[in-house]
């Protein structure tokens, strides 16, 4: 293998993606998958997990679908007992589960005061508290070795708020702010070789925004034109695009990388617009 390529290699690695039975999720567990990594996909359908398992297994990779809630302590540490004795080791989480709710997207012919705050708390609990909870469950065989990386998935809506998905927004800022926190106290009480980051992809046409941005017959919404509009490239992103982005910051190509937030998103959060 050339210097270059044991760079990016993430050979004997065991990786875990949570919400790896998604769109985004299962094309960054074939990624890790391609790249050499031992991968444990983690959904609540355990299905959906179980056949990109087969799949993966029978494209000559390694992986295991695995069950659990994001939110659920009790799940996510029977899941890790799962994958610990499957693989022996757990050296990369990436917190894929998250995405917006309906019920916490504000109608065009309403305001702020019809958000039921219970929406609110649930989108903000999925993707925030379902980030910090497997992080700290998933994650702890890699503080336990002081040796691994965590990955966030952020969005476009944490640099600027997003119309409409005021808690999306708010919980997606806050995975932005708690990658540079978490780089911070992964360093500072375990040593170098823990490394915490994210990507904030673009728009990327999956299930948990389908309805937002096309219409039942697959045309653009309003919504989904105006989100074209405001992408330089002036398309959605494809899931692989994420691929090498997702590979450079779990290997030692990153090493020296830790706390950075990676757009990954046709220019759309350069472009003012005019
Ligand atoms: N699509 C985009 O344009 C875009 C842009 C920026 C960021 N993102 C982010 O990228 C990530 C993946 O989203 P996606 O677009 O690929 O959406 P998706 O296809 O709807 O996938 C969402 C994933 O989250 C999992 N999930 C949801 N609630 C969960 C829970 N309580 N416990 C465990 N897993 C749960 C789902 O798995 P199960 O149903 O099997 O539990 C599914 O695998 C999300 O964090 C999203 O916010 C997406």
């Amino acid at each position: 293998m050339s210097y270059l390529d044991s760079l990016f290699s993430l050979n004997n690695k065991v990786a875990v993606v949570t919400g790896g039975t998604g769109v985004l999720g299962s094309s960054m567990v074939r990624a890790l998958a391609q790249a050499g990594a031992k991968v444990a996909i983690v959904g609540r359908r355990k299905d959906v997990a179980d056949e990109l398992a087969a799949q993966i297994d029978r494209e000559g990779g390694t992986a295991i679908g695995v069950s659990a809630d994001v939110l659920n302590a009790q799940q996510l540490s029977q899941a890790k007992k799962v994958i610990l004795d499957k693989f022996g080791a757990i050296n990369i989480l990436v917190n894929g589960a998250g995405g917006n709710m309906p019920g916490a997207t504000i109608p065009t012919d309403r305001t702020f005061l019809d958000l039921k705050v219970e929406e609110f708390q649930k989108v903000v609990e999925l993707n925030l508290t379902g980030s910090v909870l497997p992080s700290q469950i998933l994650a702890e065989p890699i503080m336990a070795a002081r040796s691994g990386c965590i990955i966030n998935i952020s969005s476009m809506a944490a640099y600027l708020p997003i119309t409409r998905v005021v808690g999306y927004s708010a919980a997606k800022a806050a995975i932005s702010n708690f990658t540079q926190w978490m780089a911070v106290e992964m360093a500072k009480k375990f040593g170098e070789g823990i490394r915490v980051n994210a990507i904030a992809p673009g728009f990327f046409l999956t299930e948990q925004n389908r309805t937002l941005l096309t219409n039942s017959d697959g045309g653009l919404t309003e919504r989904g034109q105006s989100v074209i509009n405001h992408t330089p490239f002036g398309r959605f992103g494809k899931p692989d695009e994420l691929a090498s982005t997702l590979i450079w910051l779990c290997s030692d190509g990153a090493k020296f990388v830790s706390g950075v937030v990676v757009a990954v998103d046709g220019g759309f959060s350069s472009f003012a617009g005019v």
